[in-house]
This record gives structure tokens, sequence and C-alpha cells, in this order.
């Protein structure tokens, strides 16, 4: 297994309650796309930040056992979480305009973790990120590379933080509601996109959504979280044609019929 996430618990010091994960066991296998669903708060992104050890650690108190590729992640140093981050694992939010440096054009956005991951010449990076953009259908590379962020359309933005990060070819691709900004064709445009990148780099994708119909466009199985705990997991298809849990019943019911109807 790529992954392994045994017994996550996640628990805040400054949260009444304290803890929002509650023991989330699950593992991924190398080239696979996984999808999490839930509804807000469910821990999704929660889990997510745990993988790639982003949580505030003096405020976040992270459980269990989480390993990947490897290294056992929750007793690795700030040092080597650093080269896995962006290198091994790359990752994609909801905003993709916020994500991105307004102030810097998004040429050397992208190259960036060329320069903390490889020791290639300057040519040689440029090369890459002219590919790296080209791979992800974004019109006149020359071009593309010196326009900032407010230049580009959300869509193109994504596809921006999408090129940078797989330029590095990571095992595992994290996108953490990577189309929620967007509209529908151009989230159907960044499903295949990502399905595409799947195919050919066997980049492994944990796709995290609230909305199950679009899990059901890219992954094969699914993860449904409710709560900080882990409801039903298994094949995709299964759970969205034939639900166990009511919690699972509920969430699939509650997507719109319009959009039941594109899958
Ligand atoms: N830094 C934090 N401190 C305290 N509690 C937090 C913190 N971050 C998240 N939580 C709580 O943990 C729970 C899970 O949050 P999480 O962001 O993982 O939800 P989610 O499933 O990603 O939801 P959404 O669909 O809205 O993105 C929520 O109840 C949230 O309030
Ligand atoms: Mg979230």
């Amino acid at each position: 297994m790529m992954l392994e996430v045994k017994d996550l618990v996640i628990r805040f010091h400054d949260r009444i309650g304290g803890e929002a994960v509650h023991g989330v066991s699950f593992s991924m296998a190398a080239g696979e796309r996984l999808g999490i669903v839930g509804e807000s708060g469910a821990g999704k992104t929660l889990t997510a930040l745990a993988i790639t050890r982003l949580l505030r650690e003096d405020n976040a108190e992270l459980l269990g056992s989480i390993r990947f590729m490897g290294h056992d992640m929750l007793n690795t140093s700030g040092k080597e979480m650093r080269k896995i981050r962006g290198k091994e694992i790359g990752f994609i939010f909801q905003d993709p305009v916020a994500s991105l440096n307004p102030l810097m054009p998004v040429g050397p956005q992208i190259e960036e973790p060329l320069l903390l991951h490889t020791d290639l010449s300057k040519a040689e990076r440029e090369e890459r990120v002219l590919q790296a953009i080209r791979d992800v259908d974004l019109p006149e590379p020359e071009v593309t590379i010196r326009k900032y962020p407010h230049q580009l359309s959300g869509g193109q933005c994504q596809r921006v933080m999408i090129a940078s990060a797989l330029i590095c070819h990571p095992s595992l691709l994290i996108a953490d509601e990577p189309t929620t900004a967007l509209d529908v064709t151009v989230q159907t445009q960044i499903l295949k996109l990502l399905k595409r990148k799947n195919e050919e780099e066997n980049v492994g994708i944990l796709y995290i959504s609230h909305d199950l119909s679009l899990v059901r466009r890219l992954c094969t199985r699914v993860i449904v979280m409710y709560n900080g705990n882990i409801v039903e997991t298994g094949d995709v298809e299964q759970i969205f044609t034939h639900p166990k849990e009511e919690y699972t019943q509920r969430l699939i019911a509650a997507i719109p019929t319009r959009s039941k109807r594109y899958v």
C-alpha cells in the first residue's frame, strides 16, 4: 500500500470537546483514485492536512499512524516533511486564486517545487515548466508563464496549481474540493485532466469533495465521513447505487437531480 492511515485521531487544544477526528483508518494503493466525501465539518480537510502534516502542531495533536511510501509520517522531522511535500505529495485546494501568489507571474510559481527538490539547471527547469503548462492544456506556454494570476480565469488558475503540484511527478496528489469554485463546464474539464494525469503518470489521487456525484466521475473507491468518523467505504458505484448507511443515503438524496443526470 502506498498510503496507510491507522486509527488517526486529531485533537485540538483550543476546542471544546477537543477531538475532531476520532480514529480514522484507510489505505490507498499506488495509482488509485480514492474519494473522501462528507458534509461540512466531517473532517475531510483535517485528514488531508494530517497526511501532509500541515496542521499547526502547537495547536493540534495527532495520534495513530500514517505510513506513506515507507515514511512514518507522524514521526518524521519537519525537514524531512519539507522534502516529501511538493515532491512525493502534491496538493491542490479549493480556491486556486487564493492559493497562488498574486504578486508573482505563474511561471515561477509552477517552477518552485523544481527549485526546492531538484538540481536542474535554469534552462532545464524552464523546459519542464513549459512542458507542464502544455500538459494541463493551458494556451501559449511562453505567454502564460509571464501572466499574473489575476490575468487568468479561475479554471486556468486551477490548471496552474495542478501543473505545479505535478511538476516533480509525485506519487500522490491530494485535491481538496479543487473544483468547488468553478462552473460546471470547467469542473468537468478539471476532472478529466486529473483522470488523464492519473492514467498517464500513475499518480494516485485523493479527491476530497462534499459532492458524491463528482467523486463518482473520477474515483473508483470512496470513503464516506461524518462527524470525524468513517461511516462507509467501498466501490464508488456500489455505494452510489446501494448505499448501506443511512447517512450515505441522505448524502445521495441531497444531490440535485440535475447533477445526478450528468454522471
Ligand atoms: N484549527 C482548528 N481548530 C479547532 N477546530 C478545528 C480546526 N480546524 C478544523 N476544526 C474543526 O474540525 C472539524 C472538521 O473540520 P474539517 O475542516 O476537516 O471539515 P471538512 O470535512 O473539510 O469540511 P468542509 O466540507 O466544510 O471543508 C470541524 O468541526 C472544524 O470546526
Ligand atoms: Mg474541507
